[in-house]
């Protein structure tokens, strides 16, 4: 609640610039601000201080398209099954193309191809009661949920915790196919190792700041380069391509977003 004792600074000096075609990693300590920044990648938060720019649509910007711009943008929450809510999976997935309004073959064709790419058979999967599924099938459905709005880029809070280590795997394979196929991924982990294998670029963040950034290789064995120093990630910002996504000095307070005002 902005302007009250109870006012929160989530964030408060956040650069982050992800490129098309990038599987771009944020890491911090729990409370650092990773969930309030990145749900400015959709913009469900939209920064009060400094710039965020989403695929080319200014966060600021008073006629701002937040139709267009959840489309192109998917998000995932942390603990995503939280939020099924259709009694069958197959109309849980559907959810979301079917609020864009399309036809019902379409709507079916993206549900089908969305559960088969996290590898739910549609047949099997799509008259199954959601609260039967198992935690790692429940967190495919989510992800599907999500990827039946065909987004160009995918925004995933904590996506394997919580997982055992088969279903951990099978999820970062499943993640890893829609990179091949073209899809730029934002991945917040609190597992460096899994973040440092499949990321071309790590953000860490630390108490709402960007802390450091760099290839993995720079983050784990140098230590990065300070967000305040040469080659800092503000820096960065200037050479995005228009396709890209970047924030700049960032600032939001959580609670002022949560009520909306
Ligand atoms: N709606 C809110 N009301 C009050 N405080 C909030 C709100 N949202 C976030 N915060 C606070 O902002 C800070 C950052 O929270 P955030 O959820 O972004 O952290 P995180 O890095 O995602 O943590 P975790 O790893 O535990 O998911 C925390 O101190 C949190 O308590
Ligand atoms: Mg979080």
């Amino acid at each position: 609640m902005r302007g009250t004792p109870l006012e929160v600074q989530a964030i408060s000096d956040i650069t982050l610039d992800v490129q098309r075609g990038e599987i771009v990693g944020i890491i911090g300590h729990t409370g650092s601000g990773k969930s309030t920044a990145i749900q400015h990648f959709n913009a469900l938060l939209r920064p009060h201080a400094g710039k965020a720019v989403v695929v080319g649509m200014d966060l600021n910007a008073p006629d701002l398209d937040l139709r267009m711009i959840r489309r192109r943008v998917g998000l995932v929450f942390q603990l995503p099954e939280a939020q099924l809510f259709e009694q069958f999976v197959g109309d849980d997935v559907a959810y979301g193309p079917r609020k864009l309004g399309l036809s019902r073959e379409e709507v079916r064709a993206r549900v089908r191809r969305a559960m088969e790419t996290v590898g739910l058979s549609f047949e099997e999967f799509k008259d199954r009661l959601t609260f039967t599924l198992s935690g790692g099938e429940m967190r495919r459905a989510a992800l599907a949920g999500v990827l039946a709005l065909e987004p160009e880029v995918l925004v995933l809070d904590e996506p394997t915790a919580g997982l055992d280590p088969e279903a951990r795997r099978q999820l970062m394979r499943h993640i890893l196919t829609l990179h091949d196929e073209g899809m730029t991924l934002v991945i917040v982990s609190h597992n460096m190792e899994e973040l440092a294998e499949i990321c071309d670029r790590l953000y860490v963040i630390n108490d709402g700041r960007t802390y450091l950034m760099g290839t993995p290789g720079e983050v784990f064995n140098r230590g990065g380069a300070p967000s305040d120093g040469v080659g800092c990630a503000r820096c960065h910002v200037d050479r995005r391509t228009p396709q890209g996504s970047r924030m700049a000095g960032a600032r939001h307070p959580g609670l002022h977003a949560a009520t909306g005002n």
